[in-house]
């Protein structure tokens, strides 16, 4: 396709899939999109293991890896130790997580300070500091592009990209977010609406996409990839009729036979409508878009408190949801209903499984439909 993503890229179809799975990143890229390996909660060791996978299995496609290096979190810049983080945990919020859980007849025994230093990993990669090792890692790999989230990425991982000739990728909810990216000279553009699983703004794809087209403009017309909603190629077709180059995805890749997703959450997501997801801080502490569930219901009543800064709102939260999502597995009724995970709400249109090169080839034929539909109503 005639793309400036697929030029840069080196692939034939403009469809880019985030993923924590592996292997989604290989299908996806061997049927002709990008696959991009999400690698912000794991080690710099897994990292190698992971990337040596996929250069195993990948067959010599292009791919990705994204990070999450924000521009803004709770202590960024100041050296604090385990236990200092521990306590900066207020006892508020661990009671109220202990509270839901029981409620829903889970034990918090184990929800305790050691499943939350356990969890400090995460924190860790959110500096460029504990992020060096992963972006040495990555860099020894023949990565075609590195992504970062949540704000400009950093000097270091400009400069890496410039030397090793890797296009520089950064995800923006809003106008000024993408000014400021174009500015430090980012190579693409992720514009992500409102619409989007995990971290999102609130101003939907279908605005923000022409909105910051328009805006870039007269600042080198940097390329966008849509995202947000997005899980259909007439989707993907009508944000190409608004500017983008090509779009990308998360959501669409969780139901697939090769997602790695909680085979609970999974049926859930199946039988969920558009409307079954939302908006909640509970889960890092920023907006993310998930699941709805008695989860974030309770993180939205009168009595809750108002979730940590992120990365501290994690920390309380991901042990508890990881235990959830072990005994919900094991058949626990209670685990069962509080399970809930990042999703957009495209949720609503994924509706089968299927595997990851079924998604590709589907975009692409519901992609090539629309096209002819417009084509048709302009008489061309
Ligand atoms: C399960 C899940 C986890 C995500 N984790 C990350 C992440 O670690 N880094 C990141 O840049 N984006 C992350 N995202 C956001 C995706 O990169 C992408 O912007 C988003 O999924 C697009 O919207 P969609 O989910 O409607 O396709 C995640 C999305 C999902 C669904």
């Amino acid at each position: 396709m005639d793309s400036r993503i697929c030029d840069m890229l080196g692939i034939e179809f403009p469809l880019v899939a985030f993923s924590h799975c592996r292997d989604v990143v290989v299908e996806v890229s061997k049927a002709g999109g990008f696959g991009v390996f999400g690698a912000a909660t794991i080690t710099p060791e897994q990292l190698e293991i992971e990337l040596s996978w996929i250069d195993e299995h990948i067959d010599g496609k292009p791919y990705g890896v994204d990070l999450i290096l924000p521009n803004k979190y709770e202590g960024k810049g100041e050296q604090k130790s385990p236990d200092e983080v521990l306590a900066m945990l207020p006892v508020e919020h661990i009671d109220f997580v202990n509270g839901i859980l029981e409620a829903h007849g889970v034990s918090s025994d184990d929800v305790d300070d050691a499943a939350r230093r356990d969890s400090m990993g995460f924190a860790n990669n959110l500096s460029i500091e504990g992020a060096l090792g992963h972006l040495d890692v990555a860099f020894a790999h023949p990565i075609k592009l590195i992504a970062n989230a949540l704000g400009v990425p950093p000097k270091e991982m400009l400069a890496r990209g410039r030397q090793n000739g890797v296009a520089v990728a950064a995800l923006v909810g809003a106008k000024s977010h993408a000014l400021n990216q174009v500015q430090a000279g980012v190579d693409i553009l992720v514009v992500a609406g409102g619409e989007a699983g995990g971290h999102c703004g609130s101003v939907s794809t279908m605005v923000l996409v022409p909105e910051i087209h328009a805006a870039i403009q007269d600042h080198g017309d940097t390329p966008i990839l849509a995202a947000g909603g997005i899980v259909t190629g007439r989707q993907m077709a009508a944000c190409m009729a608004m500017g983008a180059s090509g779009v990308w995805t998360g959501s669409v890749w969780l139901t697939t036979a090769e997602g790695e997703t909680n085979p609970v959450v999974k049926e859930k997501m199946l039988a969920a409508s558009s409307s079954d997801t939302v908006r909640s801080r509970s889960r890092t502490g920023k907006y993310t878009r998930q699941l709805r569930s008695p989860w974030t219901d309770a993180w939205q009543r009168a009595d809750a408190p108002d979730p940590l800064p992120l990365p501290l709102q994690r920390m309380i939260a991901h042990p508890a949801l990881m235990k959830v999502d072990k005994l919900s597995q094991s058949g626990h009724k209670g685990a069962q209903d509080l399970a809930t995970y990042y999703v957009g709400q495209g949720v609503g249109l994924m509706n089968a499984s299927q595997s990851a090169r079924g998604v590709v080839y589907d975009f692409k034929e519901d992609f090539a439909n629309a096209y002819e539909r417009l084509s048709k109503a302009i008489g061309a």
